[in-house]
């Protein structure tokens, strides 16, 4: 078994095993050189002998448990034929969301056109840089892929005013992800992937009252679809502040939180293994602090299952030095 699984499965408690939301990416000179001569975002996730390489250049620098795969959650609205752009310091746009257009897309086209991402999968898992550690296959969840999908690029603080206005689209769009979403992670796992991750990055953006129809159980539907293929799922329902109703009802196998949540009370309120927390802005500062961060989180979960990770993901300001301190520190524990 692999660290990340001996946590997860076993709920071991010692040897914390570490890898990085957005590792693959971003930071990495060795990425930028590849960034720069490849300027269409979307055809470098669908070139998979780079993409490929992108996901294995943190494993060559650092002793991660685990290599994700370097893709977008936005690949799943591309595959339904919504246009979908990365701009230069404005990140993601989408084109008009037709539903017409979306229901003419049948599984075979739509794995047509994400093929080579499960061929990159296939690639490092077959890569002895990835022997003994997991490969996260990764979705996002509904809610935050209509978001996108509706608000057509990041909401930052909040939601358009008649983001609910069409709740007959709304509705049709949650079934369509979610019959898409299933086929999207099962070719992922059947190609290596042997854990899955589930970005909800705007969770935090919902009242609670919506929670249920929009979070709950959109996710519990995913969640129970990895567990019936035996595989861990890891949720990650971002600024949700609470963690332990959302344990309570999705049942993932691991949850990530966030950094504005108290670990403290994570620890009280959850039993589930816990990932991350992670101030991912503590790698901007110095190695003291970043140590003195690192231990808080180390010596609070230090008799529960926990996988370390940060509470959302790297910057791209971030030196690579100070990743690898961070790993140093969490594998010296
Ligand atoms: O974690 C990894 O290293 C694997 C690859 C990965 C990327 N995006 C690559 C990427 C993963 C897991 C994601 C998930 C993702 N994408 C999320 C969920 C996590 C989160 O951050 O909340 C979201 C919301 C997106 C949508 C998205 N993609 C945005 C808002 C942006 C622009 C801002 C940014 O984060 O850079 C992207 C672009 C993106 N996705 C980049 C990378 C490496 C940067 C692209 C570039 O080089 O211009």
């Amino acid at each position: 078994m692999t660290p990340i699984e001996e946590t997860i499965i076993n709920k071991k408690t010692n040897n914390t095993p570490i890898w990085l939301m957005r590792q693959a990416g971003r930071y990495l000179p060795e990425f930028k050189e590849i960034r720069k001569l490849n300027p269409n975002f979307i055809d470098l996730c669908l070139n998979e002998n780079l993409s490929s390489k992108i996901t294995l250049q943190p494993l060559k620098r650092f002793d991660l448990d685990a290599a994700i795969i370097f893709s977008d959650i936005l690949m799943v609205p591309y595959g339904l034929n919504q246009k979908v752009e990365f701009k230069k310091n404005f990140g993601p746009e989408l084109g008009p969301l037709n539903l017409k257009n979306i229901l003419k897309i049948d599984e075979i086209d739509f794995l047509e056109k994400l093929y080579s991402i499960y061929k990159s999968i296939n690639k490092v898992n077959n890569d002895i840089l990835t022997k003994n550690k997991n490969i996260i296959g990764f979705v996002g969840a509904p809610w935050t892929l209509l978001v996108y999908m509706i608000n057509r690029h990041s909401p930052k603080k909040k939601l358009i005013k008649d983001f609910f206005k069409d709740d007959f689209l709304i509705n049709r769009i949650l079934i369509i992800l979610e019959k898409f979403l299933k086929i999207h992670i099962e070719h992922q796992i059947k190609n290596g992937a042997t854990v899955i991750q589930i970005f909800d990055s705007w969770a935090g953006l919902l009242d609670e009252k919506d929670l249920p129809s929009y979070v709950y159980v959109p996710t519990l539907n995913l969640v129970n679809y990895v567990k019936s293929l035996n595989i861990p799922v890891i949720c990650f329902p971002r600024g949700i502040k609470n963690y332990k109703t959302f344990c309570e009802i999705v049942k993932p196998d691991a949850v990530n939180i966030d950094y504005e949540i108290d670990p403290n009370r994570i620890l009280k309120d959850i039993k589930i293994p816990i990932q991350g927390g992670l101030d991912p802005k503590k790698l901007l500062s110095d190695n003291e602090t970043l140590k003195k961060e690192t231990l808080k989180y180390l010596n609070i979960f230090r008799d529960h299952p926990y996988i370390f990770n940060l509470g959302h993901g790297v910057l791209p300001e971030t030196d690579p030095n100070m990743v690898d301190y961070l790993v140093k520190t969490v594998k010296d524990y």
